[in-house]
């Protein structure tokens, strides 16, 4: 073991033994500091970050003596770069559903044909592609001008950064050839080959500067520089693959837009195919595979798109990724290492998640200290031991996994690893809570100390501030982190009288007059705060972080609550009626919602605490009424409606997607509140019962006249 991680419990540190560690941790944190805010480049997950200070301010508690003048308490790191404007994406930037094995391709070439209805046999182009392991980048052309360059970011919101793109020489910033149109946007992804990669490394230590951990840390430093003459000096590069809002398209298959962009003067990769069949697909994947080392930049997988735009668009989107394209990933890449230690982290919700201390590593490119060991089970399933040699998987951005242990080379003194019984923020019971109907313990371990855990409060706080859900720029885990240890924050509403309370406060005592803050940066922060005083309802679900409520599940609520007095109405109501009432069955029957979401938010919602927190947050912001972005203007909008039988023109899931487009809601079974029954051939007992409740029956011709797409 290192000794400096001291893994000791608190209570059984010597004075000298702590003193030691807060001034190991001192510098420990102030390095993750460093390299998080300065250099972009953190080598630990945010959670370990927190278990560091976590310890560095428990310690601190039993040994007041001993804290240092430059105490990580007392310092927050250095303000991150915020120079750069906001971009909204008109049509946003989405990721891409994953493949690993082949059988995964089959499926999505099925997907595909299923969806639109056509038969096995039926030709489906698809183009076939590298996926470049880079960052993806939006770039604007009006009039054949390059206008303005943008990154992803959440794929709503992200950078401008237009600048630094125009300093890239592979970009035009005027497109050449005939027939641009007035309007494009081209997207694509910015990288750096790997002999530029090693130059810029070479050079970096060559000037003591820092060393980039692989070719997309490096580009995505590079680009995101505020002095664009440092951006010009690297040697980034681009190809065009996709683009977002255009005024006219130049063809009307995907290779045919990128062998315009190719005639405009932008970069396309050369190794773009199109492919007829699975096995061509698959044919390709493995050239591509066994060339990967020699192609001079990174790939991590092949993409491949339905050719035909007209079928993309039928296709559309589900969530967050196209239909018409999906990323077949190479198979992850692996290393061995020393398993020094096992930490447990608190989570927002009291899951104890174990977390590995590992020998630094470097797997598929990337230096690894830490990976995560899900849960007790796993570790015993595993048998992993401190000592043991493991080995390490990365695929892509994931957390590194712990695949298992090599035996062969166990150490005689390697040590099971006993699983705390107690939290390790608070000293409650943690307990593995057992399912009534199944009688199986639940594979996490939970501190039953709620509220008055610590940890659990700090990351309720941190998720309430997270990109999803209040999103309020200056404040993130660090500051949450420095804010409750001194008290300033403690629970949601306190961020909101912040700028009052500190008002307030003796001079010495007020923000503005800390280390690291001034009063820019905290006139910043106060604004950034103010401006999220108005919240869209579905932010303000999930921002409460209530169990078992996702992004999703928070958008499908709001969506179906419409209003905050809706919810706590609804809430409210079923917190009284109980499981068997009709205000339960309500909130069950919301799309996409179940009765496990509906437990949760009558926990939530029983427990005085938290209709305390809410009622005070209320007080506080203005939660803003649920907005429908969809289309007001076509005939079916907000009406109910059920397929039934086998529809001709399209498969059933086109179907539903094409109305949901248009604004209807399609269900399964027919109630007397469903508008249409649009009935194929064979069509059996819905119609029946369509007939029996007078709901309107449609044929599937009479259903494309309506939403206007006979013909
Ligand atoms: S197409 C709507 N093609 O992969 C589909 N993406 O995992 C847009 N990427 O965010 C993406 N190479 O940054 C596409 N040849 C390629 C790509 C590619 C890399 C990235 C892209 C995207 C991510 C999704």
């Amino acid at each position: 073991m290192t000794g400096k991680n001291s893994t000791k419990q608190i209570e059984d540190l010597s004075a000298a033994e702590a003193k030691r560690e807060l001034q190991h941790l001192a510098r420990e944190i102030k390095r993750h500091d460093d390299l998080y805010y300065a250099e972009d480049q953190p080598e630990i997950s945010d959670a370990d970050y927190d278990a560091l200070r976590l310890r560095n301010a428990a310690i601190e508690a039993r040994f007041p003596d001993f804290v240092r003048a430059d105490s990580p308490t007392n310092r927050v790191g250095t303000a991150p770069v915020e120079a750069f404007g906001k971009v909204r994406h008109a049509v946003p930037m989405l990721s891409l559903g994953n493949a690993f094995a082949d059988e995964d391709v089959s499926e999505f070439l099925q997907r595909v044909r299923r969806f639109l209805g056509l038969a096995g046999e039926a030709p489906l182009d698809v183009t076939a592609e590298p996926k470049i392991d880079g960052l993806s980048i939006s770039i604007t052309y009006e009039d054949g001008n390059l206008v303005q360059a943008a990154t992803r970011g959440d794929g709503e919101e992200g950078e401008k950064v237009t600048a630094n793109v125009r300093t890239i020489k592979e970009i035009p910033h005027r497109l050449k050839g005939r027939r641009v149109p007035d309007l494009i946007e081209v997207r694509g992804e910015i990288y750096l080959g790997h002999a530029d990669f090693q130059r810029l490394n070479a050079e970096q230590a060559a000037a003591g500067a820092k060393i980039f951990a692989n070719p997309r840390n490096a580009a995505a430093g590079s680009l995101r520089q505020l002095d664009a003459s440092i951006t010009a000096k690297r040697p980034l590069r681009f190809f065009g693959y996709a683009w977002g809002t255009a005024s006219s398209l130049p063809a009307e298959t995907q290779d045919g837009v990128v062998q315009a962009f190719a005639g405009w003067g932008i970069p396309t990769n050369p190794l773009m195919k199109i492919c007829r069949n699975v096995e061509e697909i698959l044919a390709y994947y493995h050239e591509i595979g066994l060339n990967r080392a020699s192609l001079g930049y990174d790939i991590d997988g092949v993409v491949y798109k339905v050719n035909r735009l007209d079928l993309q668009e039928r296709l559309g989107f589900v969530s967050r990724a196209p239909r018409w394209a999906i990323a077949h990933k190479f198979p992850p890449q692996e290393a061995t290492t020393r398993l020094n230690d096992i930490d447990i982290q608190v989570g927002r919700t009291g899951a104890l998640t174990p977390t590995a201390r590992l020998e630094p590593v470097t797997v598929g490119g990337v230096v690894v200290s830490n990976a995560t060991l899900h849960n007790e089970d796993e570790i015993q399933r595993k048998d992993i031991r401190i000592g043991d040699l493991v080995t390490l998987r990365r695929a892509g951005d994931v957390i590194p996994q712990i695949v298992g242990v090599v035996l062969e080379k166990r150490p005689d003194d390697a040590k099971p690893y006993k699983f705390p019984h107690r939290c390790p923020a608070c000293g409650s019971h943690a307990v593995r809570e057992v399912d009534e109907k199944t009688g199986r313990a639940d594979v996490v371990r939970r501190c039953t100390g709620g509220l008055i855990c610590p940890a659990q409060a700090k990351e309720r706080l941190k998720h309430f501030v997270s990109r999803n859900a209040f999103d309020i720029e200056g404040l993130g885990e660090k500051q949450i982190e420095l804010f409750f240890e001194e008290g300033r924050i403690m629970k949601p509403a306190d961020i909101f009288t912040l700028q009052a309370r500190e008002a307030r406060k003796p001079a010495d005592d007020q923000l503005v007059n800390k280390k690291g803050f001034g009063t820019k940066s905290v006139e910043k922060l106060f604004n950034a705060i103010e401006a999220r005083r108005k919240i869209s309802l579905d932010r303000f679900i999930f921002a409460l972080g209530i169990r078992h409520i996702g992004e999703t599940t928070a958008r499908d609520l709001a969506k179906a609550l419409g209003t905050i007095d809706e919810f706590k109405r609804a809430v409210g109501a079923a917190v009284k009626g109980g499981r068997g009432s009709e205000a339960y069955a309500d909130l069950d029957n919301i799309e996409g919602i179940g009765e496990t979401v509906v437990d949760a938010l009558i926990d939530f919602y029983g427990e005085p605490h938290n209709r305390e927190v809410l009622h005070d947050l209320l007080d506080l912001v203005e939660v803003q009424p649920f907005v429908h972005t969809r289309v007001t203007s076509s005939p079916i909008v907000d009406k109910v409606v059920v397929f039934t039988g086998t529809l001709e023109k399209m498969s059933r899931g086109e179907a539903k997607a094409l109305a949901e487009r248009l604004g209807a809601k399609v269900t399964g079974s027919v109630s007397a509140k469903t508008d249409y029954v649009v009935a194929g051939s064979d069509a059996g007992s819905k119609l029946t019962k369509a007939r029996e409740l007078g709901v309107s029956v449609l044929t599937e011709e009479e259903w494309l006249a309506l939403v206007g797409q006979a013909g």
